[in-house]
């Protein structure tokens, strides 16, 4: 891959748009420096890869298969560990699983992961007993450690993001590939967790499902590439435009730009202003987009950023992301689903349950609580049931490991546990036993949903299991 020439705008271009969210850098000088660092670096993904994730996502879009996305709110450098990535991987697997057995649908596997370092913020300053610093805005730009000097905008930061989102993808893709995702190992990926919760029991029960019809399936002659093979991709918020568009390459095959530093790139709510650089940039590049939308968002607006990030009406580029919250979704996003599909072009639709449903507990945690974050998906799934249109995905934050961030669940996490263990750097995240316990029920929803269209999803596909 080339380094990008002039077919996508300069970052001075970009910034003369307004950039929201962007940090402060002190030196310029500094700034040009990790650019022009970052440019000499390989890709972290390959344009091929990428194609091939357009393709999936094409395929939610037409209702064939389902988006999970998922992952941490913000990643942190600190927690680059091979402990905390196999948990995480093993919980969207894991989810996977469920989804893919229970409902027999494909799943399109995408992590919030390997690049989820930089975080809008509604505020930009935190004042604690009296002292004002600039707000945390991701390890990408600052420390979260309330310092006025590691409060500061560094970008040197830039370049830990890429290793750090370097030595993730490069676990992942070890795990992948080296048969940590293997079908016969399924029952290893809840082994650490106790197995008397009723949704680790529930797990456990699938997967001797799974493992009696596996032992069925290697007698009718399946590979052992097909049982060893899954297709897991990255995705991230693209929010700092330094980092993005020093990653930007020329594709050899085709000559278009790629943003190789994920696989999928979404704006975010804050960022998706229809002339503002965020969607400026991602509109020049071949990867598949997402972009958030909230409740203010009229169907008007929806159809102008389709027609800006996805003009060719080309399936699987675009991913429409809706966080409304629970109470709002059943008010707001039929208009738009049926403005954006009267233009013709079939967009992915996918549910993001978490970020309309945060509320700060009375022992001040900022929290959700999963009978709100179910109570969107259930909305999300009856807007869609009535419309005929396909529920595409979910977009969920979460962790691999026991956290107590977010109420509720068979677990009964409650306000009085919250302090327990709160590990987030921003947004309360689902744990393993939450995330499971919403696998299952999602499976019960698009099974449902299938009997009810009287069109199962796709015959059962083994090498699509995990
Ligand atoms: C996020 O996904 O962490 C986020 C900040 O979301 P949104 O842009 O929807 O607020
Ligand atoms: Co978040």
């Amino acid at each position: 891959m080339a380094v990008v020439p002039d077919v996508i705008p300069s970052l001075a271009d970009l910034h003369a748009r307004g950039a929201e969210q962007q940090p402060e850098y002190a030196d310029p000088a500094e700034v040009a420096r990790v650019v022009a660092l970052l440019r000499r670096r390989p890709p972290l993904v390959f344009a091929g890869e990428v194609d091939a994730l357009r393709r999936r996502i094409a395929e939610a879009a037409a209702g064939r298969a389902f988006i999970l996305q998922a992952g941490d709110c913000a990643e942190t450098f600190a927690n680059v560990t091979a402990l905390n990535i196999k948990n995480s991987l093993r919980v969207q697997l894991s989810m996977a699983l469920v989804l893919q057995y229970a409902a027999q649908v494909p799943v399109v596997k995408l992590g919030r992961i390997a690049g989820q370092y930089a975080k809008p913020r509604s505020s930009g300053t935190e004042t604690r007993g009296g002292v004002t610093l600039p707000s945390y805005r991701g390890d990408a730009v600052n420390s979260l450690e309330f310092d006025a000097d590691l409060r500061r905008h560094d970008p040197l930061r830039l370049v830990e993001v890429y290793n750090a989102s370097a030595a993730t993808l490069n676990l992942v893709r070890a795990f992948v590939d080296g048969g940590f995702a293997d079908l016969r190992t399924v029952h290893s990926w809840n082994s650490d967790f106790v197995r008397t919760s009723p949704i680790e029991a529930r797990y456990e029960s699938l997967a001797a499902e799974i493992d009696r019809a596996l032992a069925f399936m290697i007698t009718c002659g399946i590979t052992d590439d097909e049982l060893r093979t899954v297709h897991y991709y990255a995705s991230h918020e693209a929010l700092l435009l330094e980092y993005e568009h020093a990653l930007t390459r020329i594709d050899s095959r085709t000559g278009t730009p790629y943003d190789t530093s994920g696989h999928m790139l979404w704006i975010g709510e804050r960022t998706r202003q229809l002339q503002g650089a965020h969607v400026e940039f991602l509109s020049r590049l071949r990867n598949p987009i997402g972009v958030k939308i909230g409740p203010s968002v009229t169907p008007g607006d929806a159809v102008a950023l389709a027609e800006r990030l996805d003009p060719d009406r080309e399936p699987g580029r675009l991913t429409m992301i809706s966080r409304m919250g629970a109470d709002r979704i059943r008010d707001v996003l039929p208009p738009i689903v049926r403005a954006v599909e009267a233009t013709g072009r079939k967009v992915a639709w996918v549910c993001d349950p978490m970020h309309g449903n945060t509320f700060s507990s009375s022992s001040g945690f900022k929290t959700r609580s999963f009978d709100r974050v179910w109570a969107e998906v259930t909305g999300f799934f009856d807007v869609h049931s009535e419309l005929g249109t396909w529920p595409g995905g979910v977009h969920i934050e979460l962790t691999g490991n026991d956290v107590t961030e977010c109420v509720g669940g068979l677990d009964q996490i409650d306000e009085r546990h919250l302090g327990d263990a709160y590990e987030t750097a921003c947004d309360p995240r689902l744990n393993r036993s939450q995330s499971l316990e919403l696998a299952f029920y999602l499976a019960q929803r698009l099974t449902d949903e299938a009997i009810k269209r009287d069109n199962p999803i796709q015959a059962f596909e083994p090498k699509e299991l995990a």
